[in-house]
Formats: structure tokens, C-alpha cells, sequence
């Protein structure tokens, strides 16, 4: 089949799907009428002939509030699987990150390069860094994909973490274990530790940022005195209703496993679950349908009130990863400087870029682009920004024209050594801040 006809029975899949609505739900779905026990979760004899299998998301012993697992009612168990065998990690790279020393200077990236053709979603992956250690499930990879070619009869699953998927450019049809999803830019996914997926374009090209989180799944943050609604809704979140393959042919199912790529040739694909019930399942969201909250009197509030997921850590209020989104929203702040102020951050941040600009900087951060200023590097408007905001009219204002967002960690992150050799690595950076005069007069 031609990949154009392949991206165009994608899109009219990925654009006719329904979808199951809430966030930490207890969802239940069958893609056969009968196949879901009831009353029970392990039958003596499952219905339909199918296997019963659980998939746990977090200890079974973790408190209920915390506690992820579903269970799976499949045609053949995922026990029954040929060896794993160890192939080439390609582009990815997993945490502790010994390769580089950390780098206190900010840093800031221009998109991945164009791909070779034929390269899939997981080809294409690139690890710009991270933090944390991934047999310890703390920490988090910072990667970004650049693809041009569907998977196909291939299949990859991430043992080491959640994969939050933050599409820049192309729409993506994720076939999953528990169904189908649909994301476009401006919208995120994110597939559940170890569960298997496909990634398909439905358009001729894909780009976009993946947070790959080792540590506890992705919440809603607490709202406190905001009340019991806004920000990220927990109704937003749309997860898939089942959908199954029942194929009997060769399947390649690569496995992420402790840093390591590993494959297996399945002769049946592993995306043969009929019926599913539980919270621990993919789900997309769309970052356009956020509530922005911010001051109605003066200043603004710190970021984090842009939080859309956070991956707590033992220590209330401290995240492994927070991932905040600065969607289109309103300043009216009164006497208040309106462009993100100049700060040096205990935790660290990467940024990129979704669509349009980011008001703090008035040029080089562009839509496919990233930027990390790591703990304590002091970082802000550039020069450009500064002068104008500080001399702007403050009337009501609409920032409506940018789509940027933040993995926003406890850990300062270590560039990977491809990441600090990049071609598309920015070597002037520090220069936006050079041209910041000196204005003191006593
Ligand atoms: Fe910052």
C-alpha cells in the first residue's frame, strides 16, 4: 500500500473514534458485547474464550488515591512470547546520564533534522536528556521523535515509563492495547508504562517532544484554594474504547527495558485485547481546553499554576515532573511587569515550542525547537521583550498567538552527549541576554 493511502484510511479512522471521558476513571469497555466479566475480574473460564491478565501501573499495595491497575481480557496471554534479544538503542538514551557533565548554561535547540525516509515513530526518537535513574523509577528522558513512516507489523512498549506525547507537527493515530487514540498538535497522549502501541501518520510527516516519565504516573495537581474545578478538567481526558487486532502473522515487538531496546518476533500481534477494565490506560488531551488562571490585581502568579499533570515525588509539593502548559489566556495585571520575569530556578526546566511564539522571547525559540535552563541558571525575557514590556501601555491583553509548554523537574538535566554536539544545537544563546542595559541611577 502507498503511504498516502495508508495516512488517508489512518486520518478516517483516527477522525471517526469515540472515546471514554475522564481522568483516573474507572472505565470499562468491550470491542465484543459479553467479552468483560462481571462481578469478578478472573473467571474460572473468561468469557469468549479469552485470557484474563492484569497490568499493574503502581505497587498493589499503594493507597487507593495513588493506585493504578487494569485488567485484560486478551486472546492469547502476553506470557506466551518468544525471547527478547538485545538490538541497537538508535537515538534513545535512558537516565543516569554519565556520558556528559551537567551544564550550568542555558541551551537552546533548533527542530531535529529532517529524518531518513522510511523512519517510524520509534526510529525516530532522539533523547535530548534527562535525569534520575531509571531502575530507581525516578527521574524523567527528555526525547523528541521526527518520523515519516507509519509503524508497521512493529510494536513498542516502555517498561521504564509513562510516555507523555506532545505532537508539534502531523496528527497521530496510537493503536494501543486498549484502543485507538487520536492526537494532533496542540493535543498530548500518553501511553501507560508497559503498554504496547503503534504509531501511525496521518499526515506526511510527524514531529514533536516526548516526556518519557520513570517516576510516579502523571496526576491532576491538587487545585487548594482555586476550588474544586479548573485548570486541566478532569473531564478532558478522553481514553480509547476498546479495539482489537486478531492478526496471525510476524509482529516485531521491541521492548524499552532498563535503557535497553530488546525485540521479539511475535507470530500474532500483542494489540489483541478485547475487553478492558480499569484506570491505568492511555488517554489523549487537549491542551486548548485548559483553564488559565492567573491574577486579576497585580504580578502573576509563578508558573505553576499552569500545571496540567504532575508526577509526584515523596515530598509533598515536589515534583519528579510537572507539565505545564502556556496556552492563550488574558494579562490585566495592573503596574506589573506582564512577560514571565527574570528568575533562577531550583528545579530545572526544558521548554518547547507547540505553535506561534512564546511571550518571553521575541525571536530564535521556534515551534519544534526547545530550551533547558537548568538549576539555578538565571534566565528570563530577552532584551527585546524586556524593553517593550517595559514600556508598554497595560491594557487588557490577549496572548493568543503561542502554544508553549514546560517539563518542569526537581533534577537539573543532563544533556545527552548527541544533544550537546547537535548541529542543531544554538551557540549564540547567551547573547539575548547581553544587550540588557544598565539603567540604575542614584
Ligand atoms: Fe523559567
Amino acid at each position: 500500500m502507498m503511504s498516502g493511502d495508508h495516512t488517508t484510511d489512518a486520518r478516517k479512522t483516527a477522525e471517526g473514534l469515540a472515546y471514554l471521558s475522564g481522568f483516573g476513571n474507572e472505565h470499562s469497555s468491550e470491542a465484543v458485547p459479553g467479552a468483560l466479566p462481571h462481578g469478578r475480574n478472573s473467571p474460572q473460564r473468561a468469557p469468549l474464550g479469552l485470557y484474563a491478565e492484569q497490568l499493574s501501573g503502581t505497587a498493589f499495595t499503594e493507597p487507593r488515591a495513588h493506585n493504578r491497575r487494569s485488567w485484560l481480557y486478551r486472546i492469547r496471554p502476553s506470557a506466551a512470547h518468544p525471547r527478547f534479544t538485545r538490538v541497537d538503542n538508535g537515538g534513545i538514551r535512558t537516565a543516569p546520564f554519565t556520558e556528559s557533565a551537567p551544564d550550568p548554561n542555558r541551551l537552546r535547540w533548533n527542530p531535529l533534522p529532517e529524518p531518513a525516509p522510511g523512519t517510524d515513530f520509534l526510529a525516530g526518537l532522539w533523547t535530548l536528556g534527562g535525569n534520575g535513574d531509571v531502575t530507581q523509577r525516578t527521574g524523567m528522558g527528555i526525547h523528541l521523535y521526527h518520523a515519516n513512516s507509519s509503524m508497521t507489523d512493529r510494536v513498542f512498549s516502555d517498561a521504564d515509563g509513562e510516555l507523555l506525547i506532545v505532537p508539534e507537527r502531523g496528527g497521530l493515530l496510537l493503536r494501543t492495547e486498549f484502543g485507538l487514540l487520536h492526537a494532533e498538535p496542540g493535543e498530548v497522549a500518553l501511553i501507560p508504562r508497559g503498554v504496547r502501541f503503534r504509531v501511525e501518520l496521518l499526515d506526511e510527516s510527524a514531529r514533536g517532544y516526548v516526556c518519557e516519565n520513570y517516576g510516579a504516573p502523571f496526576q491532576l495537581p491538587d487545585l487548594g484554594p482555586i476550588g474544586a474545578n479548573g485548570l486541566a478538567n478532569a473531564r478532558d481526558f478522553r481514553a480509547p474504547v476498546a479495539a482489537y487486532e486478531d492478526v496471525e502473522r510476524p509482529v516485531e515487538v521491541v521492548n524499552k527495558f532498563c535503557g535497553n531496546l530488546w525485540r521479539a518476533a511475535y507470530d500474532h500481534s500483542p494489540l489483541d485485547v478485547v475487553a478492558w477494565h480499569g484506570n491505568h490506560v492511555p488517554y489523549v488531551y487537549d491542551l486548548h481546553r485548559f483553564n488559565v488562571i492567573g491574577s486579576i490585581s497585580y504580578d502573576h502568579p509563578d508558573p505553576s499554576i499552569f500545571t496540567v499533570l504532575t508526577s509526584p515525588s515523596d515530598t509533598p509539593g515536589l515534583a519528579g515532573v510537572d507539565f505545564v502548559v502556556f496556552a492563550p489566556r488574558w494579562l490585566v495585571g495592573e503596574n506589573t511587569f506582564r512577560p514571565p520575569y527574570f528568575h533562577r530556578n531550583v528545579m530545572s526546566e526544558y521548554m518547547g515550542l507547540i505553535e506561534g511564539a512564546y511571550d518571553a522571547k521575541a525571536e530564535g525559540f521556534v515551534p519544534g525547537g526547545g530550551s533547558l535552563h537548568n538549576m539555578m541558571s538565571a534566565h528570563g525575557p530577552d532584551r527585546e521583550t524586556f524593553d517593550k514590556a517595559s514600556a508598554a501601555d497595560l491594557k487588557p491583553q490577549k496572548i493568543d498567538d503561542g502554544l508553549a509548554f514546560m517539563f518542569e523537574t526537581r533534577w537539573p538535566v543532563t544533556a545527552t552527549e548527541q544533544a550537546a554536539q547537535a548541529s542543531h544545537l544554538q551557540r549564540g544563546y547567551d547573547d539575548v541576554w547581553q544587550g540588557l542595559e544598565r539603567h540604575f541611577r542614584n
